[in-house]
C-alpha cells in the first residue's frame, strides 16, 4: 500500500517536472535567442554542427563573432575532448552561418531537450538550413577508415525522442512526418560536389545509440542487421528537432573505425579523433561547397 502511493506520488512528481520543463523551454529559447542578437545582429541562414575532431572546420569562416555557450542563457556547456563550446558567427562561401564548435551529446547527462537546446535557438535565430557533421562506427562492411558518408536516413529508436513531453505548437506539430529527415535536393547537390572533387562518397543509413561505451561486438552485428551503415552517439536527436521545426537537414558521417570487421574493433576515443581530423579537408570542402548553393 505504503509502495503504491510512494509510486504514484513518484509519478505525479515526474509529471509535474516535465510539464514545467516543457512548458519553460519556449520562455529558454527566446532568452538565449535575445542575449545572442544582443550581441551579434546579422541573421544566419545556415546552421553548421561540428563533430568530434572537425572543428578546425571554422578556420575557413570570415568570422564576425563568437559567443561562448557559458555565457548564453540556458545554454549547456560541452565537456568533451576535442570539442571547444561556442557558438561562431560569420560568412562562409558568401552566405551568413553560424557554427556549434561543440555539441551536446545524451551521455554527458545532458536531457535530449537540452541536446536539441540549440538547435531551437539557431531555428530562432533565422536557421533554415542545418549541416550536421559526426564522427561515426562503420558497420557497412564496404567501409573504410577515412570515408565520408552521406546520411540518407536514420534509426533513432536507441535514444531518446527529444521531443518526448508536452506539445509546444510554436515549436512544431505533435506528430512530425519522418518520412525524408534529410534533404534529397541537398543530398544530390552533396553527391556532384563529391564526384567534382573526386571523392568517392558513401551514402548510408546513421544508428544513433546513446553511448558512452563504444558498441560490443555483438552489438556492431545487431546494428549492421538492422539496415545500418554507420553508428554514433549524436546528430538523430538535433536531426528529428530540427525537421519538427521545419528544418532543411543534411547530414555526413567521417568513418573512423570499423566495429564490424573483429580484428579492427578495439576501439578508442583518440583513434576516433585521428581519423576524425584526418578525413576532416574533405568534409570541410563538401559544406563550404553545398553552404555556397544554399
Ligand atoms: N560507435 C559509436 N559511436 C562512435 C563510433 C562507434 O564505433 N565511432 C565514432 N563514434
Amino acid at each position: 500500500m505504503y509502495e503504491r502511493e510512494g509510486l504514484l506520488k513518484q509519478y505525479r512528481y515526474i509529471c509535474n517536472s516535465n510539464f514545467n520543463v516543457m512548458t519553460d523551454i519556449l520562455e529558454k529559447i527566446q532568452e538565449a535567442v535575445a542575449y545572442i542578437q544582443k550581441r551579434y545582429q546579422t541573421a544566419p541562414q545556415a546552421g553548421i554542427v561540428l563533430g568530434s575532431g572537425l572543428g578546425s572546420f571554422t578556420r575557413e569562416m570570415d568570422i564576425e563573432a563568437e559567443i561562448p555557450y557559458s555565457d548564453i542563457p540556458h545554454f549547456p556547456v560541452s565537456t568533451v575532448e576535442g570539442h571547444s563550446g561556442k557558438l561562431i558567427f560569420g560568412k562562409l562561401s558568401g552566405r551568413q552561418i553560424v557554427a556549434m564548435a561543440g555539441r551536446f551529446h545524451y551521455y554527458e547527462g545532458y536531457s535530449p531537450q537540452e541536446v536539441v537546446f540549440p538547435i531551437r535557438v539557431m531555428k530562432f535565430l533565422g536557421v533554415t538550413h542545418l549541416l550536421l557533421s559526426n564522427a561515426a562506427g562503420g558497420t557497412n562492411v564496404d567501409f573504410k577508415v577515412g570515408d565520408l558518408m552521406m546520411i540518407k536516413d536514420h534509426v533513432s529508436f536507441f535514444q531518446h525522442n527529444p521531443l518526448i513531453g508536452k506539445k509546444i505548437p510554436e515549436l512544431g506539430t505533435r506528430f512530425p512526418d519522418m518520412s525524408e529527415p534529410y534533404s534529397k535536393a541537398l543530398m544530390s547537390k552533396a553527391i556532384a560536389i563529391g564526384k567534382a572533387a573526386g571523392y568517392d562518397l558513401k551514402t548510408g543509413v546513421y544508428l544513433g545509440v546513446t553511448g558512452p561505451t563504444f558498441e560490443t561486438r555483438a552489438e556492431y552485428r545487431m546494428i549492421h542487421l538492422m539496415g545500418a551503415d554507420a553508428v554514433g552517439m549524436s546528430t538523430v536527436q538535433e536531426a528529428i528537432a530540427a525537421v519538427h521545426m521545419g528544418m532543411t537537414v543534411f547530414a555526413m558521417s567521417v568513418i573512423t573505425d570499423l566495429g564490424i570487421r573483429e580484428e579492427e574493433n578495439v576501439i578508442t576515443h583518440q583513434e576516433v579523433l585521428e581519423a576524425a581530423q584526418a578525413a576532416e579537408p574533405k568534409l570541410t570542402h563538401i559544406f563550404k561547397e553545398l553552404v555556397g548553393q544554399l
